[in-house]
């Protein structure tokens, strides 16, 4: 027969309550199990020195909280159905049967069965040099930031932000691209930013304009409303006007989704007579745009197309920017520049989910951003990534299976896959290449998983993050991955 030990003995606990909790946490963790009798109010009245009248009463407790049951002329027994979960007895009948299948009503996407990060060669598009973020500046930025805490910051409210990082990003979206008079919103990265414009416009039987190669997170948000995406042709500038109003023309389309500075996955810049014609159309039918600008910074030819945002008199524009490709992924800061309905309907909606982003994080950076340290990061990494696009460039004109248009800004290459000479071999297809490459720890993403319509053809490009590695490491993996392409399947 078990004897107690007082649980926590010299609590100022009473004492029946102290026994019930020993009592309750032998069972909890399997020293009792159903059916298990336990020892006589006498003896577990000496072993622990304490009043039968005390045990009586711990015992009456316990067989309110259903965990035991007495039984005329045997005593006390612990029950069959406990009135928790995790208890042994009812971890054992659970082994014996099968786990609950849930019935899920909705999915998110796909967790990738092989993560970028963990390859050694990575080509992520999107995917920033880690290596090269100052964490010794901003673990001083965020060192003040605990040292001296904003104790109102550091509770709920001030969903849309932190005041002081508002007032950075502010200032830095009037220097860098000119948007003005907008409320600003940060957000868990601009995917947080795009659900919860899905929920908020969007529902069943709504269409949505995307491009027909797109950012599938963005497509995955939008349909999980229910909405159909309706992919628009485009080429080598960008979103085709013409395509666009022959969708809206067939009704419903309640938004259109764009990156137009460069276009995701191909690179391209929509220019400005487009910009134009997608911004008449789109005031026209009343359809609001979400301008997906996820890396301004890293443009080289000239200075960056001034966004859609800055000449917006119908304030239909949804602009979206994020730190992800300035900092880092992990840092989740993103930026809604909109109109002060949104920004409210927003910051409303979020209170649903996760009230605001992480307090410290955003105090941090905008300490970073006004001492200076962030101005200084992005003018090292735009020199250091356009040093990395030539260097791409370089490399991949050494090889005669690539093609490709030189990108006037972004951290990626958008690279064909030439036809061999040999008119008998089969045409290159990036999907098995990509497989292929996984078997070496290279990744690289294809022109399929970007396609909207996965039935269709296309299967010759594919995209070349070159930000995100050094030169040396860079130029082995495209030997490897070029190599590849020469073996036969
Ligand atoms: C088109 C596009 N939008 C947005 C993002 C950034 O997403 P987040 O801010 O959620 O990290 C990326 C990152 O890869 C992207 O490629």
């Amino acid at each position: 027969m078990k004897v107690f030990k007082l649980h926590n003995a010299n609590s100022s606990q009473a004492k029946y309550l102290q026994l019930a909790e020993t009592v309750r946490n032998a069972i909890k963790q399997g020293q009792l199990t159903a059916g298990d009798k336990l020892p006589s109010v006498k003896s577990i009245s000496q072993d622990l020195g304490v009043n039968r009248h005390t045990v009586m009463k711990s015992l009456a407790e316990l067989v309110a909280e259903g965990w035991i049951e007495s039984i005329q002329r045997v005593g006390y027994k612990v029950v069959h159905n406990l009135p928790i979960e995790r208890s042994s007895t009812l971890a054992q009948v659970n082994d014996s049967s099968h786990p609950t299948n849930y019935r899920f009503v909705r999915s998110g996407s796909q967790l990738p069965t092989y993560p970028a990060s963990d390859c050694e060669y990575n080509f992520a598009g999107g995917q920033p040099d880690l290596t090269q973020f100052p964490f010794d500046e901003f673990k001083r930025c965020m060192s003040d930031v605990l040292s001296r805490p904003q104790l109102v910051e550091l509770s709920y409210g001030q969903s849309a932000g932190t005041p002081e990082l508002i007032e950075q990003i502010k200032r830095y979206l009037r220097k860098s691209r000119a948007i003005t008079e907008r409320e600003v919103v940060i957000t868990n990265g601009s995917q947080e930013a795009l659900f919860i414009v899905a929920q908020l416009l969007l529902q069943t039987g709504d269409k949505v304009a995307v491009e027909g190669l797109g950012y599938p997170p963005a497509m995955s948000v939008f349909s999980s409303t229910g909405a159909e995406l309706v992919g628009v042709k485009q080429d080598d500038q960008g979103m085709c006007p013409d395509d666009l109003e022959i969708q809206i023309l067939k009704g419903n389309v309640r938004l259109i989704y764009l990156t137009p500075l460069h276009q995701y996955p191909t690179t391209v810049t929509l220019t400005i007579s487009r910009r134009m014609a997608i911004y008449q159309l789109a005031v026209r039918h009343s359809i609001p745009i979400v301008e997906d600008d996820y890396d301004h910074e890293f443009h080289y030819r000239c200075q960056p197309l001034a966004p859609l945002a800055t000449q917006d008199p119908a304030q239909l524009v949804i602009y979206l920017s994020t730190f992800s490709k300035i900092m880092f992924p992990g840092a989740r800061i993103g930026i809604m520049a909109v109109s002060k309905a949104m920004a409210k309907a927003v910051t409303e909606y979020r209170l649903m989910i996760c009230h605001k982003s992480n307090v410290l994080m955003q105090a941090a950076l905008a300490k970073w951003m006004s001492n200076g340290g962030f101005e200084r990061h992005l003018r090292r990494t735009t020199r250091l990534n356009l040093q990395r696009r030539d260097h791409a460039i370089a490399v991949l004109k050494q090889y005669d299976c690539f093609e490709f248009d030189i990108p006037d800004g972004g951290m990626a290459l958008w690279v064909k896959l030439k036809q061999s000479k040999n008119v008998n071999q089969a045409p290159p297809s990036a999907q098995k290449l990509a497989e292929k490459c996984q078997q070496m720890s290279i990744y690289v993403q294809h022109e399929k998983q970007f396609q909207l319509n996965k039935n269709s053809e296309g299967d010759n490009y594919i995209r070349l993050g070159f930000a995100g590695m050094n030169e040396g490491k860079f130029a082995d993996g495209i030997a490897l991955l070029a190599n590849s392409l020469h073996i036969k399947n």
